[in-house]
């Protein structure tokens, strides 16, 4: 299988690279990245000289570049990871999540016509469903974004789901829950907690911290990738979620255990405007349809990734101290990498 990634070298998409190039000795990977400040080659230096992978730096609303890789010519899908991601920053500056989401994702659906490739993955999120006050959503629930950053996700899904009934461009939708584990950009909760905790500092908690998000480990959701790319059914959408639901502050008050600290550690801070209060998935339809369901449990997920930011201090902390965005203009300021 021979798969073009797009934000690859991000949280998410880094995960996904390293779990099916390590799971399958047939699988190929090219990574097209544009490197924003949250694209992160060390994420992936761990098969940076493996022949079955290849890195690109490139915008994907660049026609040009992804037409030259697509041009290569094998590929078996397009699994489209690349995005804005951090909610506070659409709320500050919203126009690159546009971008990316909207322009970006329409010159990927085009070269997938273009050159005919058979699957076309988008990667979405739980936020397009907006806030759920109870019970839990379907994949046939309607869109009610409330973020720059959840209604740009939405519009590329709304997209996506177009070229299919339009052009039978052959699309799978994924929604999944928030994730947690390696490599993750400490601007979000759990990465910023846990490396504040580890610095002695303290830890910011928006609003009354009875926020609801539901969490999934980032290699529980490489496998439901994997499944959605080899048994997904075309035009269809699955939410890919746990069930472990839970407050910020219950989250924060299993870090500060984890970590030896106090209530002390605590700082209440200014909410975020237009804050989801919770998500909730229903994930029936991926784990009946396709066989997938999730692995790690959140307490051992919880305390496996503290021991991750624990012993990868050399990862998080050029990141927190500004110096990795030298870093990689230094090492990766040129085309092709690898
Ligand atoms: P991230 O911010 O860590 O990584 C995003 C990556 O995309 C970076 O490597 C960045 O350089 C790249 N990128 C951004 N704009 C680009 C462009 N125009 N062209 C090429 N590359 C570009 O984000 P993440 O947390 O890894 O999220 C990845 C995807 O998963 C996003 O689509 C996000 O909406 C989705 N998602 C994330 C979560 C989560 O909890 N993190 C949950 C559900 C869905
Ligand atoms: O639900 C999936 C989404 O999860 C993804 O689509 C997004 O890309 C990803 O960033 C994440 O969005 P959230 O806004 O839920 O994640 P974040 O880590 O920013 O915040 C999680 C919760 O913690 C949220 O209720 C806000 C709160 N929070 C966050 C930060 C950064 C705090 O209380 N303090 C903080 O400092």
């Amino acid at each position: 299988m021979k798969l073009l990634v797009t934000g690859g070298s991000g949280f998410v998409g880094s995960n996904f690279i390293r779990y099916m190039l390590g799971a399958y000795p047939d699988v190929s990977v090219v990574n097209l990245d544009k490197l924003t400040y949250a694209g992160n080659p060390a994420n992936l230096a761990d098969v940076e000289n493996e022949p079955r992978y290849s890195f690109v730096k490139g915008d994907i609303a660049d026609a040009a570049i992804v037409e030259s890789i697509l041009s290569e010519g094998g590929f078996d899908a397009i699994v489209n990871y690349a995005a804005e991601s951090h909610v506070d920053r659409s709320i500050l500056d919203p126009k690159a999540f546009l971008t990316t989401a909207v322009f970006g994702t329409y010159t990927l659906l085009e070269a997938t016509r273009k050159f005919a490739i058979p699957r076309f993955v988008q990667i979405s999120t739980d936020e397009v469903y907006g806030a759920i006050m109870e019970g839990e959503t379907l994949e046939s629930a309607p869109f009610e974004p409330r973020s720059p950053y959840s209604a740009a996700k939405a519009a590329a899904d709304h997209l996506v789901a177009s070229y299919w009934s339009t052009y039978q461009t052959p699309v799978v939708i994924t929604h999944a829950a928030n994730m947690y584990g390696p490599y993750h950009y400490p601007e979000k909760l759990f990465p910023l907690f846990i490396t504040n905790l580890i610095e002695g500092k303290k830890v910011p908690v928006y609003g009354d911290g009875m926020l609801v998000r539901e969490w999934l480990h980032v290699d529980d959701h490489a496998r439901a990738i994997d499944a959605v790319l080899r048994r997904g059914v075309l035009g269809e959408s699955y939410n890919i979620g746990t069930g472990d639901r839970l407050p910020n502050i219950e989250i924060t008050k299993k870090l500060l255990a984890l970590l030896g600290k106090d209530e002390s550690s605590i700082e209440h801070v200014k909410d975020r405007p237009g804050h989801d209060r919770r998500y909730a998935l229903n994930s029936q339809k991926i784990r009946r349809e396709l066989g997938w369901e999730p692995k790690i449990g959140f307490d051992e997920g919880l305390a496996t990734t503290v021991e991750w930011f624990k012993a990868n201090e050399a990862w998080w902390k050029p990141i927190k101290s500004g110096e990795y965005q030298k870093y990689y203009d230094a090492q990766y300021g040129g085309d092709r990498v690898s």
